[in-house]
């Protein structure tokens, strides 16, 4: 039987509707959440991504700056720059553009952000409330997986969940808001023993390892839930997941698409983060709940 997609696109046009009204609300009680963006350089894809996180924040009615700073400035310039931004009341939320160029010390410039602004969630504050289950902010795709699932009422207490990847901005922190949510979890990677058999196990399995189409047909169970974080340009400019979408999708459960599955998701997330950062900031909410 063919899988039933998950509709990325659709969830997060659902999810900003909501957002919309709830930031006319809280325009009402004088609270206006705003979000800054970084960009160093000019990485094309960047640009894109900052460009669209412009646009979203603007659809909405979040106020947003972009902060553009030439590829050769140094550490120095970008650590003031932060500084001013974690000290100024119209900013809810932070967002270092990363990658960042090889000059400057990404770890050095990521814990420089207030973890009360850091809506991308990479602060390890904010990593380390992830891990021990305390309210954070939590990194904007796995948040986005996890309200993909929520809304397409997956049950995920108690299921075995796998995740092919072990990054800090998607595999880790997916592991932990899975683990949250009582799956028991898996990760697994490049050195992983028997990777096909290891996923054939999973209720719920995650890719999210930046390779075009790894996970086949032969790796998912019957009635599985699959979900691809990757986007992979191929040689012929084709966007392609991590999974082998036409022949998972005869096996699987569930399935998200490439592109309109998560990617929709996380842009959605940040201007979420950003909302509750404000209402945090405003003390509307003790902390921020995953
Ligand atoms: N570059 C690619 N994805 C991301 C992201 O989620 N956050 C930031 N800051 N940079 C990125």
């Amino acid at each position: 039987m063919a899988a039933k997609i998950i509709d990325g696109k659709a969830i997060s046009a659902k999810m900003k509707e909501e957002m919309k009204r709830e930031i006319a609300e809280l325009r009402g009680i004088g609270i206006f959440p705003g979000l800054a963006v970084v960009l160093v350089g000019e990485n094309p894809a960047s640009v894109v991504y900052v460009r669209n996180k412009g646009k979203a924040c603007h659809e909405l009615g979040v106020h947003s700056e972009e902060h553009r700073l030439l590829a050769n400035s140094s550490e120095e310039d970008l650590l003031r720059l932060i500084e001013r931004l974690n000290k100024d009341d119209k900013i809810n939320g932070i967002l270092v553009q990363l990658p960042l160029p090889r000059h400057i010390d990404e770890r050095k410039i990521l814990e420089a952000i207030s973890p009360d602004k850091d809506v991308d969630g990479f602060h390890p504050y904010n990593i380390g409330k992830l891990m021990i289950g305390e309210p954070a902010f939590a990194p904007c795709t796995p948040y986005g997986v996890i309200k993909m699932l929520e809304h397409s009422n997956i049950d995920i207490t108690g299921k075995n969940a796998v995740i092919v990847g072990r990054s800090n901005i998607v595999g880790k922190p997916m592991a932990m808001l899975l683990l949250q949510k009582n799956a028991t979890v898996t990760i697994c990677h490049s050195k992983t023993n028997d990777l096909p058999a290891v996923c054939r196990g999973a209720d719920i399995l995650i890719a999210a390892i930046g390779k075009p189409r790894f996970v086949t047909a032969d790796m998912v169970k019957d009635g599985a839930v699959v979900i691809d974080v990757g986007i992979n340009r191929l040689p012929d400019g084709k966007l392609v997941g991590d999974v082998d979408y036409d022949a998972v999708a005869q096996k699987a459960g569930y399935i998200t698409p490439v592109p309109g599955g998560v990617g929709p998701m996380t842009i959605t997330m940040l201007l979420y983060n950003t909302i509750q950062s404000a209402r945090r900031a405003a003390g509307k909410v003790k902390a921020v709940e995953v």
